[in-house]
């Protein structure tokens, strides 16, 4: 059972968990209407409105921190369940990006809390939903579900939707069941295609059952990548 857990404001639903998980229980959903310190991934911001949803799932499981990645992975095939019911063209740019049409409508910060053993893990999802207009910087690269279908949704709708498709994929993750890694791989826009990544110009070849990616590089050497910013090669070379 999920708890959900509203908030009118907050800097950052994920900050706020850091911070509080020891008060709130396994399965807590934390919603917030709006954030003023959306962050995600390598210290970018991220723009969230009462037009899209920010929340962060609070998970406390028995896992080992090398399972960690894929859990990242597998809320990336989640959210991609979820976004394909309500529009087309829609991937997943390792490892946490979901695009429509090569733009960006979802983004996955997946932040944890260990000692000597997994304390939480903060899963925070930012969806652009209702968005019409995006700042400046960015408004070429990202996308929402309104600019993309031209209909409005409700929010919470929305948010049940991932919460039960959450649920049912990660019931299987906890079984060691890989059936999502095939999901990323699928619907992967990065996948067979030239990358630069970390300072390299790369070609990937898969996603490993670790959650990695496999690449080969200039002069031929296969190696496996674990983190890092993808720009594909039709967005640096044009
Ligand atoms: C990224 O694109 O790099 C990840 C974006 C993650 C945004 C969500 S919104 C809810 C949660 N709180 C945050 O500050 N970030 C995540």
């Amino acid at each position: 059972m999920y708890k959900k857990v509203y908030f009118d404001t907050l800097s950052s639903t994920n900050t706020y968990l850091k911070h509080n998980y020891k008060n709130y229980s396994d399965n807590t959903v934390l919603i917030c209407k709006e954030q003023t310190g959306g962050h995600g991934r390598l210290g970018r911001s991220w723009v969230s409105s009462t037009d899209n949803i920010s929340l962060s799932l609070l998970l406390k499981p028995f896992i080992k921190i090398n399972q960690i990645a894929r859990l990242s992975l597998m809320t990336s095939a989640v959210i991609h369940e979820v976004i394909n019911k309500y529009t087309d063209n829609v991937l997943i740019k390792w490892p946490n990006d979901i695009l429509v049409n090569k733009k960006k409508v979802s983004g996955i910060l997946l932040e944890s809390i260990y000692s000597d053993k997994i304390e939480a893990i903060i899963i925070g999802v930012g969806i652009n939903v209702n968005t019409t207009v995006f700042p400046d910087e960015i408004a070429s690269k990202a996308t929402s579900l309104k600019l993309e279908t031209d209909k409005d949704y409700d929010l919470e709708s929305i948010i049940d939707e991932l919460i039960t498709t959450f649920d049912r994929y990660y019931q299987k993750y906890l079984l060691d069941d890989l059936e999502f890694l095939n999901i990323c791989r699928k619907y992967s826009s990065v996948i067979n295609k030239m990358i630069r990544i970390n300072d390299e110009e790369v070609f990937v070849l898969d996603i490993l059952d670790n959650g990695s990616l496999l690449v080969k590089n200039e002069v031929g050497l296969v190696k496996e990548i674990s983190y890092g910013e993808i720009t594909l090669k039709d967005e640096y070379k044009r």
